[in-house]
C-alpha cells in the first residue's frame, strides 16, 4: 500500500541514510537475542547523542514461517516493534514464482509450515514429501510418518500428478528422505512421480531460497545449512545419472534480493517516515561473508547510492580468519556496526 495522506511527516527521523540487518549470527543466534542487538535497535530508536531515529529493515535467508509470524517473534526477541513491511526472509522472493507454476512440491520446515507460506504467497496447489510418502510410503524405506504427518498430509495419486517445479523453503528435517524425493522428480518422466525418464532432462527446476553453506546457530560451531543439501543434491544427481544439476537460489548474496530489499526500504521509509527520496546510504551489518558481505559489496557496485559493508564477529566469521569477502569494516557486534555508521555520518 502507498502511504496515506494523513501520516504525518516525522522530522526527527534522518532521510540521509538508513541501517539493514542480517539476523541469524547478527541480531539472533539459536531464537535467543544477542544483548547488544537488543541496545542497537534502541539506539536506532533514539537512544543516541545525535537526538535522531534511523529507518531499518531486516533482510535474512532464514525462513519456515510466515513474515508475520517471524516479524511477532523477531518483536519480542529485540523488544521494539518489526513490522512485515521493513522484513524479507530467504523464501520472500519465491512469492513471485506463485502464478507460474501449478502444482509444485515445497520442501523443509516444521510440520505444515512451509505449506502455509506457499498458499498465502499464491501457490495454487501445494505438495509436502509427506503427501507423496501417505500415498506411497515405499518412497522413503527409514522414514516413516509420525501420526502428526499422517494426519495433515493430502491423499492424492501422485501418478497422476504433474510436479511442475520443486522449492526449498526452509532447512530439512530429514535429508536423507526428502533427497530421495526431489532426486525422484528430477529423473521423472516430467514430474510425474513413479516414472524414470530414459534422458534425465525433463525433471522439475529446483530452486533453493539460500545458498548458505554454514550459519551461526545456538552451537558454538558453525551449523550446516541449506546451501549444504544444494551441494549434496548436485552431487548425488551427478553419481546417480552422470549428468550436471542446475539449480537456482534466492535469498543474499543475489543480486534479486537486494533490489528487492531497496524496494521495501523505499516504500518502508515512505510510509511510516514520510520519506521520498532515497537514502544517500545503506548501511548493511552482516555476519557472513559469503552471503552479507559479497551481496552488499556486489550491489554497491550497481546501486545509485551507497551500500556499505559491515562485518560482525557475533555469528559465521570467526577472528583469526582472513574474510573472503572484504567487508568496509569489521566490528564486535551488531551495536558497535550502528556506533560506527552513526559516526561516519556526522
Ligand atoms: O538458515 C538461515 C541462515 O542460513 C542465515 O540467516 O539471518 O544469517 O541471513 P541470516
Ligand atoms: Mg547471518
Amino acid at each position: 500500500p502507498m502511504s496515506s495522506p494523513e501520516t504525518p511527516p516525522v522530522t526527527n527521523v534522518t532521510d540521509k541514510y538508513a541501517f539493514a540487518f542480517d539476523i541469524d549470527g547478527v541480531l539472533i543466534r539459536g531464537g535467543r537475542p544477542i544483548p547488544e542487538a537488543i541496545e542497537a535497535m534502541k539506539v536506532l530508536n533514539g537512544k543516541n547523542a545525535y537526538g535522531i531515529k534511523v529507518p531499518y529493515i531486516f533482510v535474512t535467508n532464514g525462513g519456515g514461517k510466515t513474515e508475520q509470524e517471524r516479524c511477532i517473534q523477531l518483536s519480542k526477541q529485540l523488544e521494539i516493534e518489526v513490522s512485515p513491511g521493513q522484513f524479507i526472509c530467504g523464501h520472500t522472493p519465491m512469492r513471485e514464482m506463485a502464478s507460474k507454476y501449478q502444482t509444485v512440491l515445497v520442501v523443509g520446515g516444521e510440520g505444515e509450515k512451509c505449506r502455509q507460506v506457499a498458499e498465502g504467497y499464491g501457490f495454487k496447489d501445494v505438495v509436502t514429501p509427506g503427501d507423496i510418502i501417505k500415498d506411497n510410503p515405499d518412497t522413503t524405506p527409514f522414514r516413516k510418518l509420525t501420526a502428526d504427518e499422517m494426519s495433515n498430509s493430502r491423499v492424492r495419486n501422485f501418478a497422476e500428478v504433474k510436479i511442475e517445479a520443486i522449492f526449498v523453503f526452509a532447512d530439512s528435517r530429514d535429508w536423507a528422505g526428502d533427497q530421495q524425493i526431489i532426486l525422484d522428480l528430477l529423473m521423472s518422466k516430467g514430474g510425474y512421480l513413479g516414472s524414470r525418464s530414459e534422458t534425465f532432462n525433463e525433471g522439475p527446476p529446483v530452486f533453493f531460497s539460500h545458498n548458505d553453506v554454514i550459519w551461526s546457530a545456538s552451537h558454538d560451531l558453525t551449523r550446516l545449512g541449506m546451501g549444504a543439501l544444494r551441494l549434496s543434491l548436485e552431487a548425488m544427481y551427478k553419481a546417480v545419472t552422470g549428468m550436471d544439476l542446475n539449480t537456482t537460489a534466492f535469498g543474499k548474496p543475489q543480486m534479486g534480493t537486494f533490489q528487492f530489499a531497496t524496494r521495501l526500504l523505499k516504500q518502508w521509509r515512505r510510509d511510516t517516515h514520510g520519506i521520498d527520496a532515497p537514502p544517500e546510504t545503506v548501511y548493511f551489518v552482516g555476519d557472513t561473508p559469503e552471503s552479507d558481505i559479497r551481496g552488499t559489496n556486489d550491489f554497491n557496485k550497481e546501486s545509485e547510492n551507497t551500500w556499505y559493508s559491515i562485518l560482525v564477529r557475533t555469528g559465521v566469521f570467526q577472528e583469526g580468519t582472513k574474510p573472503k569477502f572484504a567487508p568496509k569494516a569489521t566490528v564486535d557486534n551488531a551495536l558497535d556496526a550502528v556506533l560506527h555508521g552513526m559516526e561516519l555520518e556526522t
